[in-house]
């Protein structure tokens, strides 16, 4: 059996990964606190309200998981599915909404996605489900590239605003791979 005491906190300062290498842009633990602040903010926010949150599949996966860990307020969890990245570069093609089950008519309705890059995805999923009529629609992503965006987001709620580059890691992936490393790493 392998060590089982090693910590989670001994991520290299650097990985490669597809010949490129990544180096550590946000640690776990700038992670967690900043995390931990947004819960508060919904558990602050919503407040008997029930809200919705909708998870943006794959990349949110991880974020959505730590994040309701603080939450503390009644909330319901869906998780949704597209994509529209392939390797490094966005391919500017948007796939329709999957996973949907609730009607969003009168709910609360939060959206939680890992990234907004350019912000195809985010305007297009906040279009389709404003059709349906939620009572309200905030839109809470980990990670901004205000540089990147060519669409208008309204993101209601902000982790970290980072430089126009390439990150891995906390979900996010690389051509599938860096979904599991603990920080997040951006591509030299
Ligand atoms: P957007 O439509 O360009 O805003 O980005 C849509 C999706 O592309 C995000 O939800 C991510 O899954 C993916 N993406 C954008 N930027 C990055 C990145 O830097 N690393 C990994 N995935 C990214
Ligand atoms: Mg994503």
């Amino acid at each position: 059996m392998s060590n089982t005491t090693s910590s989670l906190t001994t991520s290299p300062n650097t990985r490669i990964l597809n010949k490129k290498t990544f180096s550590v842009l946000l640690t776990q633990t700038e992670i967690e606190t900043k995390i931990r602040d947004l819960a508060s903010l919904l558990n602050h926010d919503y407040a008997d309200k029930n809200p919705i949150l909708l998870v943006i599949l794959n990349g949110a996966f991880r974020f959505s998981a730590d994040l309701v860990r603080y939450i503390n307020i009644d909330v319901e969890i869906q998780f949704l599915r597209l994509a529209s990245y392939q390797g490094t570069e966005s391919m500017g093609e948007i796939k329709q909404i999957l996973g949907l089950t609730t009607p969003l008519r009168d709910r609360h309705v939060i959206i939680l996605e890992d990234i907004v890059d350019t912000g195809l995805t985010a305007h297009q999923v906040w279009q389709d489900l404003q059709a349906q009529q939620p009572a309200s629609l905030a839109l809470m992503t980990l990670l901004l590239k205000p540089d990147a965006l060519q669409m208008p987001v309204e993101c209601t709620y902000i982790g970290f605003s980072i430089p126009n580059m390439f990150v891995v890691g906390y979900g996010l992936d690389f051509d599938q791979k860096g979904r599991e490393w603990n920080d997040i790493y951006v591509c030299l």
